[in-house]
């Protein structure tokens, strides 16, 4: 709901307030963000100027008061008294950088709000839109040059707002690179300006766009919690400054690293939108607000709260190097397992048997499929799989009949990465052949999804609209070619999560989050992410151990257990597992397909743990809570687990049961001669053997209590400590892990 009174404007979501009013001058103060308010008194929440104060520049003579550097704003220009950073670099008409936007009129339409502001013949409209269930605002800017001479943009902010630094605001970032995106950082924001930007082409596994501010005593479900997110995928700057009058200054838009976009007259930008939203309920009230707001506003109209496919993808147990034959035996075994879709990844274009050929051609490799992709594909719906395809159509490889005959269509002096060169999206031709190339073989194929890959960094660009433009027209390439094919589900990726943004969720409803599948990795990668986005949108695969990057043992169990917690797949040579493994396997896939909606919809929570090598999570809708409580490295002795239960009923009883999962022979070793009743060689052909076709039972514990009990916390079976073992013994060791399932009694 969005109100205005010659006091002010005031923006309600269910749970939250938006308040600010323009002064007598014109120009924009913001007064209030924060805990929903009913009738809030805009006088006494704002910042008093009774008193001058020393060294600074009074914005006019009359009112000596009045100096824009001590008055939280919404928008501010630069010049005239504020000298805090400005969310617009202008050359104006006169050739200054001067400029000073003054409230001429606004408009609501519904839940949008629109704010006209003027600096002579440069105009700006400020946009609000607020998605009052989600607790979200959206806000962007436009400008407009209605003067003869040109201007010249360098930098335009979506969002500028002041809040008071209350007290000191821990600042979240979540950084990273290639397989170890998205961690979290906090740091106390301290006196100066800090700065989270991508100047990468993308919006970048380095800092993606999202982050948040919060109270210091903020934690997983209490205090306050602000979040903040830009809806774009290229290059971003956000920058948060604290000054000396304990204002902090919040500026989220397009980065303005080599930017410069001169306006005609009528000429218009746009900038795009930037998200904030603001919980009391700690960081996953924060959470879920933007999780509601994703897959409900979005995630495309026809994938929103769609179950998505448990899928199979040919990358990890093939790479390049696969034939027909060896992709439909594993295709058979794949469905024998329960799995719904393959998907045909890297290498199947002509010439492509390694990452330096191919790229740009979208002819099939003949070597591998003698008979056509066409034929494959209807061989994997006759197994009883939906088909889906790997693209990467950005780029090109100079070793490309596209290439050869197209040089120009690549970005024009550029350095390699991966070998490969960047196509130029802002010609308008290069978009054509995209469109034309992918959409054919989505038809040809009749693929039920397609997993859009981009790898590598932007390095070297023709002028300052490159990398904008270069977004935009990724955008117009995405809408051409999947807006008329809404049942094609689309899975971003850039070599992981180098792409992970908003931006890329309006068109394809989930993104492959990381190369790393690195249970122990993904805790942290799954886990940052789950901050500014929901599991519904995150490619979680299970893998083979030890792990390609970490070469890290884990158990099965627990790499399941933590791709649960996400859009599940296998990415894993099926064709090498023992029988028991299968079985397990199979097993995980029955529990997924029964929770899946849980897992991908529920309301996901970061719970705190009171020990620093436990990982606590929980997904959780009307019916069922699913808790996954992981453990790092191991610790002799160690005290009771505590199992914490939020959000219950305390009026009902639960039952509380652990997932079966097995644990195979072959972890415990030498071990194995404590429990059987003859001496064998851990490494002997028996004990081999046994490890292919036998397991031991996790413990599973049960439990029936009340809400109110469940999240008081139940304390759990002791972990093998060293001396004793029975199937009421927890054994986890380094990185095991293990699933409750949690239903009303
Ligand atoms: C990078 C992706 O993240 C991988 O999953 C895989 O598709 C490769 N590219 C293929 O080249």
């Amino acid at each position: 709901m969005i109100l205005a009174s010659e006091k002010g404007f005031i923006l309600q979501t269910c749970d939250t307030t938006y308040i600010f009013r323009t002064t007598p001058y014109g120009h924009l103060e913001h007064i209030y963000y924060g805990q929903c308010l009913k009738s809030p008194d805009i006088e006494a929440l704002s910042h008093k100027r009774t008193a001058q104060a020393g060294s600074t520049v009074a914005y006019t003579q009359d009112d000596l008061n009045y100096s824009l550097d001590r008055i939280p704003m919404e928008w501010s220009g630069i010049g005239k008294g504020d000298y805090r950073h400005s969310p617009a670099e202008i050359k104006m008409p006169d050739g200054s950088f001067v400029s000073d936007f003054i409230y001429q009129s606004h408009e609501i339409n519904e839940n949008t709000l629109t704010i006209h502001l003027n600096d002579n013949n440069v105009q700006l409209i400020l946009t609000y839109t607020v998605y009052e269930t989600a607790n979200v605002i959206t806000r962007r800017a436009q400008l407009t040059n209605n003067d003869s001479r040109p201007i010249t943009i360098r930098r335009l902010a979506s969002l500028m707002l002041d809040m008071a630094a209350k007290e000191i605001y821990i600042l979240t970032t979540f950084d990273g690179d290639w397989t170890k995106e998205a961690h979290r950082h906090d740091r106390p924001l301290q006196y100066g300006m800090f700065i989270n930007e991508s100047r990468t082409g993308a919006s970048s596994n380095k800092h993606n766009p999202g982050f948040l501010l919060a109270e210091p005593d903020a934690a997983a479900c209490r205090g306050s919690v602000y979040g903040f997110n830009l809806i774009y995928s290229g290059n971003h700057m956000s920058y948060i400054e604290r000054n000396s009058h304990e204002l902090v200054r919040i500026g989220i838009g397009i980065s303005p690293h080599c930017f410069e976009w001169e306006l005609k007259q009528g000429e218009t930008f746009q900038t795009p939108e930037a998200v904030m939203t603001y919980s009391n309920q700690g960081y996953n009230g924060m959470s879920r607000n933007f999780h509601n707001f994703i897959n409900n506003h979005i995630i495309p109209e026809a994938w929103r709260m769609k179950p998505r496919p448990i899928k199979y993808n040919s990358w990890e147990p093939c790479f390049f190097k696969f034939t027909e034959s060896k992709l439909v035996r594993l295709a058979r075994q794949a469905k024998k397992l329960g799995m719904e879709l393959f998907v045909l990844d890297d290498g199947w274009f002509k010439g492509r048997d390694n990452d330096s050929a191919g790229l740009g051609d979208y002819e099939v490799n003949k070597k591998k499929f003698p008979r056509g992709l066409a034929r494959f594909a209807n061989k994997i719906r006759k197994i009883g799989l939906d088909f889906g395809i790997w693209f990467e159509p950005e780029m090109v490889n100079p070793d490309s009949d596209l290439y050869r005959a197209h040089p120009e269509y690549a970005v024009q002096g550029a350095t390699m990465g991966r070998n490969q060169l960047v196509l130029d999206l802002t010609n308008p031709d290069v978009r054509d052949y995209i469109v034309d190339s992918v959409s054919r073989i989505i038809d040809e194929t009749d693929a039920a999804y397609v997993k859009w890959d981009m790898n590598r960094h932007i390095s070297e660009f023709p002028n300052g609209r490159f990398f904008h433009e270069y977004i935009l027209g990724l955008y117009d390439v995405l809408e051409r070619i999947f807006t008329p094919r809404p049942h094609v589900l689309l899975e971003s990726c850039s070599s992981g999560g180098n792409r992970f943004d908003l931006g890329m969720l309006r068109y394809s409803p989930q993104i492959w989050t990381s190369d790393n599948t690195d249970p122990v990795c993904r805790l942290e990668i799954q886990g940052g992410l789950s901050y500014l986005y929901p599991p519904s949108t995150m490619g979680a695969h299970v893998s083979d151990a030890p792990h390609q990057q970490t070469l890290r043992e884990t158990p099965l169990s627990t790499r399941f257990n933590v791709a649960c917690y996400g859009v599940l797949g296998y990415e894993m040579d099926l064709r090498h597992l023992s029988p028991v493994e299968r079985k397990e396997i199979k097993s995980q896939i029955e529990f997924y397909k029964q929770h899946r909606m849980t897992f991908q919809y529920g309301n996901f929570k970061r719970q705190d743990t009171p020990k620093d090598n436990k990982t606590l999570w929980v997904s959780q809708d009307k019916n069922t809570t699913i808790a996954g409580l992981f453990q790092g490295t191991a610790k002799v002795s160690e005290g009771a687990d505590t199992l914490r239960i939020p959000n219950l009923d305390h009026t009902k009883r639960y039952k509380v049961k652990t997932r079966p999962q097995r644990l195979y022979i072959k972890r415990f070793g030498g071990l194995v001669k404590h429990i059987m009743p003859i001496a064998l060689n851990p490494s002997g052909l028996i004990l081999l053997l046994a490890n292919r076709y036998h397991a031991l039972i996790d413990c599973v514990e049960e439990y029936e209590c009340g809400g109110d009990t469940l999240e008081a916390g139940v304390l759990l079976n002791n972990q093998f400590n060293g001396t004793h073992y029975n199937n009421k013994t927890r054994l986890l060791g380094d990185y095991g892990s293990n699933l409750y399932v949690v239903t009303p009694s």
